[in-house]
């Protein structure tokens, strides 16, 4: 048989407020989120055993890996009795708040789901997708989607809304440091709770935002950046030197350590990149791509 090959991309939250904790210990959140034209590949084929591989030596290969939490989650509510050898080139850094593992666990769904023939909806494949984590059931759709509760209720966008999200040119960069989830969410609780937006004003702006004409630029916020600035102060004066020399609009995706700036397609992009090279030093990813 001849590997199935996914693309399974990145994602920039451009909009993300958190409401609040709940009695489970998650939080409660509404964000607007796009994927990206980048990230890892996935490769499956059928064999005896579910495994998975990456050209990542930093990748788990054992069961705390989600490509193979959700191969087992597949695998107890269809009964699909074959292995498959996953490969995965990875691309997307961990601690980035890219969601390159739920993005691998969703692509894994997505090829398990096509080498059984299909057996599951896209709305069943959603519900799996949640038991894996927060983040992965958006990455089973190839466009912004709004979330809710904690990540796992998803909707697309609105198509006039979306139109001022897809293709829009980016930069992403990512310092050589990364910031763990569970810390960035802890330190809400702790340190930052004046961070949380109510639930109302979170759906009112962007209510707002969906029903105004303005491009992405006017959306972007981050509750997290509280925290992840305060730690980390490298982040918020670097993107305050893009925002006052270059104009451009910034922030953080999910809860770190990643940034980015939408740019217009006929920006300059070299002096960008140099100041970014220059504050972050040479362990610093800077890509350019484009939002789907
Ligand atoms: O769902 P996921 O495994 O991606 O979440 C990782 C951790 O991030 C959770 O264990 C929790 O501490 C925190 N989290 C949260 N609220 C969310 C999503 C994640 O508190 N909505």
């Amino acid at each position: 048989m001849i590997p199935l090959t996914f693309e399974s991309p990145a994602k920039l939250n451009l909009f993300l407020a958190v409401t609040g904790r709940r009695a489970d210990g998650f939080h409660d959140l509404v964000s607007v989120v796009a994927p990206l034209k980048w990230g890892d590949t996935l490769t499956a084929e059928l064999a005896e055993e579910f495994s998975v591989t990456s050209n990542d030596p930093a990748v788990p290969t054992d069961s705390s890996n989600l490509v193979l939490k959700a191969a087992n989650v597949f695998r107890r509510i269809t009964g699909y009795s074959h292995g498959v050898k996953f490969t995965l080139e990875k691309r997307i850094p961990m601690g980035a708040g890219l969601g390159g593992g739920s993005s691998n666990a969703a692509t894994a769904l997505r090829a398990l789901n096509q080498l059984a023939g299909n057996p599951l909806s896209l709305e069943q494949l959603g519900a799996l997708a949640a038991e894996v984590g927060s983040d992965c059931p958006l990455f089973l759709n190839e466009r912004p989607m709004i979330m809710r509760g904690r990540g796992e209720l998803v909707q697309g966008l609105p198509v006039k809304a979306a139109n001022r999200i897809s293709g829009r040119k980016v930069l992403v960069f990512k310092p050589g440091f990364g910031i763990s989830t569970p810390w960035a969410y802890r330190q809400l609780v702790d340190k930052a709770p004046t961070s949380y937006v109510s639930p109302l004003e979170a759906e009112n702006r962007l209510a707002t935002w969906l029903e105004s004409e303005s491009p992405a630029d006017s959306l972007l916020f981050n509750s997290m950046e509280a925290p992840a600035f305060a730690k980390y102060p490298a982040l918020p004066v670097l993107l305050e030197r893009l925002r006052r020399e270059f104009g451009l609009a910034v922030g953080m995706s999910g809860s770190g350590s990643a940034c980015f700036a939408l740019l217009e397609d006929n920006s300059p992009v070299e002096p960008v990149t140099t100041l970014i090279c220059r504050s972050w030093g040479e362990s610093a990813l800077v890509l350019q791509s484009r939002l789907q």
